[in-house]
């Protein structure tokens, strides 16, 4: 629904002039033909412009983790937007921003308690790779400025984060993208790995890979490795047992950052505040964005251990330490929203709830097991993947029928390719499992 002036300057709601609004990752034409409009969120539930309850599947975009419209967050946000809109970021502060900073170092595992706010994971992404690779020049090692990523890893959509990226279709059509990049392979052979209950057993192994980027490149150029620990966008990618754990160790042997991208996993995805604790590796930053605020306002942050920030703090105390920053950093509103979430996750017990669902939950993916063109399923935490087997030809096009079918039923899920992944709120309970997985055995059984 678009809205116009009229002659009289008035403002007028005009259905289906749909064509100005440019959307992102979304088939323009078909959505403008078939609109999917959303017009509240409560709780566990959409409701569309046409007055139908949609079950969300997805948490909005793996980021509503607390529910829609918390009590709690909207009368923060609300509060704050009264009390200040806005303050400069850079050379000024305000209270909720170092607050916020310190309730999220403390949820931080080991001392990464360092935090710079962005607006997005995106943000956060470019922000970490940039402060790696200041750091290192910090320390007077300029000559680590390569950067690696991993085959379908994704960053967001940054220049820094697509190069650093995996998914083919978000690199091609732009350009050579950073110089100095490489990638590691992907984690994922169906072969070996389909129907794993959580962590695959088999893949560990690839981590190694590492040591021949090491060898081929020299440890001496490479600034920092920056993975997902769950690669979520490209179809939850589940890392091998131990793998992160072998990654961790070739890093620390080559000086190299290790870099954890927790914009799904971080704040409860998985049981844990972020999925460093989940596994029990240490990263030297954590990006994170969404369940930050439960997606209530845009906000990202790169959290950084204190070395690395102390690195920066040298030289006379008036010259700025590192050139980098938004607009919005910290924007009060943001900052009112996530340390409302913070109090709700706490107050709540939502990781715990999460940790404790997941079994359950489990249960319910892995029961999937046999309906029609499932050729893989995944989990781990409150994340789930349904891979189907591609129509021949036509790939993503039967994920992208059970999306809309499922949606037609009331259910909210994602796809990318041929996958269809789930990432409820953490609210969600053992009676709306059920009703999510019913609705979406039916949807495949009825997709052709
Ligand atoms: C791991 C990861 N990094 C970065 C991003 C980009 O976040 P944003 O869309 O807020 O820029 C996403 C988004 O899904 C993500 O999953």
């Amino acid at each position: 629904m678009a809205v116009t002036a009229t002659a009289r300057g008035a403002i007028q709601r005009v259905p289906n002039d749909l064509e100005p609004y440019w959307m992102p990752f979304t088939a323009n034409r078909q959505f403008k033909a078939h609109p999917r409009l959303l017009a509240g969120a409560k709780g566990l539930h959409y409701t569309t412009v046409e007055g139908r309850e949609v079950l969300d599947g997805t948490a909005g975009l793996w980021c509503c983790n607390a529910g829609h419209g918390h009590p709690k967050i909207v009368a923060a946000i609300q509060a704050q937007a009264a009390e200040m809109d806005y303050a400069p970021a850079f050379q000024m502060g305000h209270p909720k921003a170092f607050e916020l900073a310190a309730r999220v170092a403390a949820l931080a595992p080991g001392d990464l308690d360092r935090v710079f706010f962005a607006n997005s994971g995106s943000e956060a992404v470019d922000t970490a790779l940039k402060i790696a690779l200041a750091y290192h020049r910090a320390r007077g090692e300029a000559g680590r400025t390569r950067l690696i990523g991993r085959e379908r890893g994704y960053h967001g959509v940054g220049f820094g984060g697509m190069s650093v990226g995996g998914i083919a279709n978000n690199r091609r059509t732009f350009g050579p993208m950073l110089g100095g990049v490489d990638h590691l392979p992907q984690t994922y052979d169906r072969s070996k790995q389909a129907f794993s209950r959580g962590e695959p057993e088999w893949g560990a192994h690839l981590a190694d890979e590492l040591e021949r980027l090491v060898a081929l490149h020299d440890a001496s150029t490479i600034a920092a490795v920056i993975v997902e620990p769950v690669a979520c966008s490209a179809g939850v990618l589940i890392p091998p047992r131990g793998y992160l754990k072998r990654l961790r160790e070739i890093c620390s042997k080559y000086g190299i950052l290790l870099i954890f991208d927790e914009v799904i996993t971080g704040f409860g995805r998985l049981g844990t505040g972020f999925a460093a604790e989940y596994f029990d590796v240490q990263p030297d930053l954590i990006t994170c964005a969404k369940g930050l605020t439960s997606g209530a306002v845009p906000m990202g942050a790169t959290i950084v251990r204190k070395g690395i920030y102390d690195a920066f703090m040298t030289g006379p105390d008036h010259v700025i330490e590192l050139f980098h920053g938004y607009t919005y950093s910290g924007h009060p509103l943001a900052c009112a929203a996530g340390l409302a979430a913070l109090d709700v996750y706490a107050e709540e017990g939502l990781f715990a709830k999460a940790r404790d669902l997941g079994p359950y939950w489990a249960d319910a993916v892995h029961a999937l097991k046999g309906l029609p063109h499932v050729i893989d399923l995944r989990n781990l935490g409150l994340v789930a993947a349904i891979e189907l087997e591609p129509i021949p030809g036509q790939p993503a096009k039967r994920a992208f029928d059970a999306f809309l079918r499922a949606y037609e039923q009331g259910l909210l899920v994602r796809t990318t390719g041929d996958i269809i992944a789930l990432s409820p709120p953490l609210t969600i309970t053992r009676a709306l499992v059920d009703e999510l997985f019913t609705k979406l055995a039916k949807v495949l059984k009825e997709t052709p």
